[in-house]
């Protein structure tokens, strides 16, 4: 029985290599950088491949030739203490490691490096539990605001992005994995990492619509680590163009009407947390809710308490790219969001900077209706 079981498993787990390949595969990379570490990936897998055969081969011809047979009880010769075998199967391996070290150190400066030149985009990210914080510091509009997005980083194909990254809590990893490895983000420290999509990446679907490839946190980091998710929006030049254009203008705040409704419960619960650039009904342009931020090096980041929601509705997904953003979901989210994800907003300690967690505010079903309606309406 036990056998059967056993062979059960190693069968599954021989089948489990033949299923399709997911989004977040290393395998297919869709990147220069990506790319660079799936070909040392390939070297190691064919020579790995090569040495584990011959070591089989050897072995099984050896249990076959070898055997005790009957009647003959004659002892195999010894060799134990053999020099020239034990120097040969101390160099081998060793002449095999310093082949791929080559590869290996030179791969490593090759994604470690953060690019140069005039085309290089600069984002700056933030972890959060559990959420991503994106900051755009060259992208600024007529008030000064730098562009700021959550969870949803767009990033123009055939140009490297510059990642300047730290923590505001704990340590997370930011991974996309057809684009580049993956790199911790640790409070009070910097970390870097670039990314770079082949121009055809734009046009591509891989599951998700055009250009958006998937990627998350890489390192536990509390109760929601598995839905502290990420997508990557790849456009070309025209339409990161367009993107950002569009993410700069401010969201318009209805003059009366349910979106109105919404924008007063905004302002008296949300905006504790939340921010928005908006421009009012007579016109004026002003940014409601606190702001935050860290400093490390000398790098200021940008460290709101929740995502910055001026364009909410353009975004697919929320709460960590965690649901695609319907109303229903987010109705969903709103009345009880601990309910959808797990989180401690229990311990939220607001003065401090802590939040672990959006809390039920108890709010009505008119209110949901309403800040449900703003929310998407402000594209
Ligand atoms: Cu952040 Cu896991």
């Amino acid at each position: 029985m036990s056998q059967r079981l056993g062979g059960l498993a190693a069968v599954t787990l021989l089948l489990s290599a033949c299923s399709g390949t997911g989004p977040q595969t290393t395998l297919e990379p869709q990147g220069p950088l990506a790319r660079e570490i799936d070909g040392l990936w390939q070297l190691v897998f064919v020579i790995a491949t090569v040495v584990f055969i011959l070591v089989e081969a050897v072995l099984v011809i050896s249990i076959i030739r070898f055997r005790e047979r009957k009647g003959d009880d004659r002892q195999p010769k010894q060799i134990h203490g053999n020099t020239r075998l034990e120097i040969m199967w101390t160099i081998i391996p060793a002449v095999l490691l310093a082949v791929l070290a080559v590869p290996t150190v030179q791969g490593i400066f090759a994604v470690r490096t953060p690019a140069t030149g005039a085309d290089v985009l600069d984002v700056k990210v933030t972890g959060h539990q559990w959420w991503w914080e994106f900051e755009y510091p060259g992208i600024i509009d007529a008030e000064g605001n730098t562009l700021t997005t959550a969870n949803e980083l767009h990033i123009p194909a055939d140009r490297p992005v510059n990642l300047t990254m730290t923590s505001v809590d704990v340590i997370h990893s930011f991974w996309v994995p057809p684009l580049q490895g993956k790199r911790d983000v640790v409070p009070g420290r910097l970390s870097t990492l670039t990314l770079e999509a082949d121009p055809e990446v734009a046009t591509t679907d891989y599951g998700f619509g055009d250009g958006v490839i998937p990627g998350q946190c890489a390192e536990f980091c509390g109760l929601a680590h598995a839905d502290m998710r990420l997508r990557v929006f790849v456009h070309d030049d025209d339409g990161f163009q367009a993107w950002s254009d569009d993410q700069l203008q401010p969201a318009v705040v209805a003059a009366s009407g349910q979106a109105a409704d919404g924008f007063a419960t905004f302002t008296s619960v949300c905006t504790a947390c939340h921010q928005a650039t908006v421009q009012q009904p007579d016109g004026t342009v002003e940014t409601v809710g606190e702001g935050n931020s860290v400093t490390v090096d000398d790098i200021v980041f940008s460290a709101a308490l929740a995502p910055d929601l001026t364009h909410f509705g353009s975004r697919t997904t929320f709460g960590g790219a965690s649901f695609d953003n319907t109303p229903e979901h987010l109705a969903a989210w709103i009345d009880n969001p601990p309910a959808l994800k797990p989180m401690d907003p229990d311990r939220n300690d607001i003065p401090a900077g802590r939040i672990l967690g959006m809390p039920d505010f108890g709010l009505s079903t008119e209110e949901i209706d309403s800040l449900v309606t703003m929310l998407e309406e402000w594209q």
